[in-house]
């Protein structure tokens, strides 16, 4: 490693934002996933060193998308269940972009009723392992209309809490190690 390159791996350590996009798939007139999405949001910005956005499917336009995906670190998907799948729409955004996806994470958070949005789940875990994104293990599934609720209608059930609890702390960890990770073949692969 030459000593530019290693000064520059060094200071690769200082503690950098992570920028957090929420894709809120559900465009439906009277969705249940806005507030499920704003929770999200909310929960991501508790820790320190983080920026979360909420990117409303409903206000997807190709040319933002293209723009603002790159930027982004990490991504959570809060997605209903839909005849077994997740909404097209949200297919479209994905299917929109390649490169930018690559080596970032993403966890879902997922609402349904007989299985709680989970196989909508499994199903996007099998789109974004081609994107090349990392897919966290921790996800929260809830049933809709079943789960306590606080005062802003946010969950408030002890059971999603400490889901959401492990799936952002996985999330925050691949985030970062990812960040770091494309930084530096960032540096190795740009020409000398
Ligand atoms: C077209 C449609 C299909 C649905 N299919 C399923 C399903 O297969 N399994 C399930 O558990 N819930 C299903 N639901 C229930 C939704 O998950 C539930 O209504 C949820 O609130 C929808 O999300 P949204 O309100 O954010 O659009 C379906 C709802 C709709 C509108």
């Amino acid at each position: 490693m030459n000593e530019l390159l290693t000064e520059r791996v060094a200071s690769s350590s200082d503690r950098r934002l992570l920028s957090i996009g929420v894709i809120l798939a559900s465009v439906r007139e009277g969705r249940r996933g806005e507030i499920l999405a704003k929770w999200v949001v909310e929960l991501l910005g508790q820790s320190p060193d983080v920026h979360a956005e909420l990117l409303d499917l409903r206000d997807f336009e190709l040319g933002a998308w293209t723009e603002r995906i790159p930027e982004l670190d990490a991504f959570v998907i809060v997605t209903p269940e839909y005849n077994h799948g997740y909404p097209g729409e949200l297919k479209t955004a994905l299917d929109s972009l390649y490169n930018p996806w690559n080596h970032k994470p993403v966890a879902f958070v997922s609402y349904g009723f007989s299985a709680n949005g989970a196989r909508a789940v499994e199903q996007l875990r099998q789109v974004v392992g081609e994107l090349r994104m990392v897919a966290v293990r921790d996800e929260v599934n809830l049933r809709v209309g079943a789960y306590a609720t606080n005062e802003r209608g946010f969950p408030a059930d002890q059971g999603a809490l400490r889901s959401a609890r492990a799936m952002v702390e996985e999330l925050l960890w691949w985030g970062r190690l990812l960040q770091e990770g494309r930084r530096q073949r960032a540096l190795t692969t740009a020409p000398a």
